[in-house]
């Protein structure tokens, strides 16, 4: 990756681009297990705009750059300009003039590129309403560590809603020649933009897709069933009508049963037990789930230095 590239969508990047990525992420993580000072960020600062909660991303991308040997600033909307109405595209050319790189978290996936239009620094995406790469290129090398490193021709199966989390995933499957298998209720499904985009990759890749209506079908042979809330931040008010929409749609023992019998399961977190997976399979995967959350902060630790110009 170019240093000062944005990273919006890891349908954007190459397959060279990921696996960059993937492997700077372990040599980041090795490093910083035995006490190896890698500063490859320093003096350098990060804005981090938060419009939606977060406890991950918060926490690992300032852990991340301050391991780097630089610094991160949380922006809460809250207490910015925008939150009053100041143009992003103001927002962008004031931010350009004192920070080397921006994460935004946020509702519409226009505001990151209008972001990223007007920056000069690279904007990290730290979710949007229509995506979540930070967290997918997580889970594909969290795969890696459980599976081995070439990934090609494993079956990911996502169980739930055609969320920002679907679709990161499945961008991230169909450009590694993972199997992407989705199932979740009528009237759930993903964007058939963000379909049609990973159809491309895949067609590139090897990877299959597989969009159905049956969990106990998506999940058959699966090597690795993910899954996330069923109403994401900003759809509180619809988590009652999705409970009943989504019911049948849980990651539980029955599902396991027609899985691959060394299936591991992840979770995005924050789970809502009882609801997309139950307690017993949950805290049966807790050391996958965990290691997943842990590996964050090396992934973006890998991403900012790339980015924002740490490799040479
Ligand atoms: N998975 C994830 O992005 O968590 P946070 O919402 O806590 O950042
Ligand atoms: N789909 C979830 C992911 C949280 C990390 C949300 O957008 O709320």
């Amino acid at each position: 990756m170019k240093a000062g590239s944005d990273f919006l969508s890891i349908h954007e990047l190459t397959t060279e681009d990921v696996q960059e990525i993937l492997a700077l992420t372990g040599e980041l993580k090795a490093k910083q297990k035995a006490g190896v000072e890698h500063h490859l960020l320093k003096g350098k600062t990060l804005g981090m705009i938060f419009e939606k909660s977060s406890t991950r991303t918060r926490v690992s991308f300032e852990t991340g750059m301050y391991q780097l040997g630089g610094q991160a600033l949380f922006l809460s909307n809250r207490d910015l300009q925008i939150g009053r109405g100041e143009p992003i595209k103001d927002t962008a050319r004031v931010l350009s003039r004192y920070l080397d790189g921006i994460m935004i978290r946020t509702y519409g996936h226009e505001i990151v590129t209008e972001l990223a239009k007007w920056a000069d620094i690279p904007i990290i995406n730290g979710l949007t309403d229509l995506l979540h790469p930070c967290q997918a290129l997580t889970d594909v090398f969290t795969l890696q560590e459980y599976k081995g490193k070439d990934l090609k021709g494993l079956n990911m199966t996502f169980i739930g809603d055609g969320n920002n989390m679907a679709h990161s995933l499945m961008f991230a499957c169909t450009k590694l020649g993972i199997n992407f298998h989705w199932a979740g209720p009528k009237g759930y499904e993903m964007d058939s933009h963000i379909i049609e985009l990973a159809k491309e990759d895949a067609k590139a890749t090897g990877s299959q897709i597989k969009l159905l209506h049956d969990p106990m079908e998506a999940a058959k042979d699966a090597d690795v069933i993910c899954t996330d809330v069923y109403a994401s931040m900003g759809q509180e008010e619809e988590q009652a009508k999705r409970l009943k929409d989504f019911a049948g749609f849980q990651v539980n023992q029955e599902l396991l049963s027609v899985a691959d019998k060394r299936v591991v399961v992840m979770h995005c977190l924050p789970a809502h037990r009882g609801e997309e997976v139950i307690e017993d399979v949950f805290e049966a995967q807790a050391n996958v789930i965990f290691d997943e959350a842990e590996n964050r902060l090396h992934t973006q630790k890998a991403i900012m230095a790339l980015c924002m110009g740490g490799v040479k």
